[in-house]
């Protein structure tokens, strides 16, 4: 059976896994969260009292560290080592870290490597950071969207204080600086434009404006069913 998958790359607070979900409901398609697996990583990576910057150390824990994912209509819940941990993910400290130990190729490799099985078996929306350039180049439709640092702090500052995170809206920045930073300028699989992406900007955009552009560019695979 051929699966379809859609990659939707860019910088955290761009609005990927929002649009993400949207489109994979109007699909009835999975939505696949890989920054959700790295999360899950850096969760061990600091339960066990360890560094995510020190590769040596993150590197240690890997083959011991089982991460799977399950949907339950068709949203996904990440299990680390057999527990449930979705919950516990998107907490600030666990983002920091995961964008730190995402650096890591072995890391990299060992997630990669799953989220093209499920890719394999499942039709997918796939948000990450490297999807259309690395982990599915042949995505039947690639996607970038992007931002100003300012609209991204701003929604992210907003998320957090939903979830009940006390974060002042210049940490916020700082913080999405930083993971910018690692996630474009690290040596393996960096953020980047896939050049056969279609480039999107957010900014200013509502989200079922961003919604709506992005399954204009859907017609065709909407019309052939799936
Ligand atoms: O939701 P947000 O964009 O803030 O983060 P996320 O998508 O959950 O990803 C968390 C971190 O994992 C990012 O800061 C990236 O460093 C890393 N990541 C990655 O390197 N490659 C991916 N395909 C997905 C996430």
């Amino acid at each position: 059976m051929k699966t379809i998958a859609i990659a939707i790359d860019g910088p955290a607070g761009a609005g990927k896994s929002t649009i993400a979900k949207i489109v994979a409901q109007k699909l009835n398609i999975h939505y696949l969260d890989t920054g959700a697996m790295y999360r899950a990583v850096a969760l061990k990576v600091l339960q066990e009292g360890l560094d995510p910057s020190n590769h040596e150390q993150v590197i240690s824990i890997l083959p011991s560290t089982h991460i799977g994912v399950t949907y339950q209509h068709r949203l996904q819940r990440v299990y680390l080592d057999g527990q449930d941990v979705t919950h516990l993910l998107r907490q600030p400290e666990v983002a920091k870290a995961a964008s730190e130990v995402a650096v890591i190729p072995e890391v990299r490799i060992k997630l990669v490597e799953l989220q093209r099985s499920i890719a394999q078996n499942y039709s997918v929306v796939v948000d990450g950071r490297d999807i259309g350039t690395f982990v599915l180049p042949n995505a039947d439709r690639k996607f970038y969207l992007t931002a100003t640092l300012e609209e991204r702090a701003r929604r992210r500052w907003l998320e957090m204080r939903e979830k009940g995170y006390n974060q002042s809206l210049e940490d916020v920045k700082k913080e999405l600086e930083a993971r910018d930073r690692n996630d474009m300028n690290r040596t393996f699989a960096p953020l980047r434009k896939a050049e056969d992406a279609i480039l999107i900007d957010t900014t200013g955009k509502s989200i079922e404006q961003v919604a709506n552009e992005v399954c204009r560019y859907l017609t065709d695979i909407f019309a052939d069913g799936l």
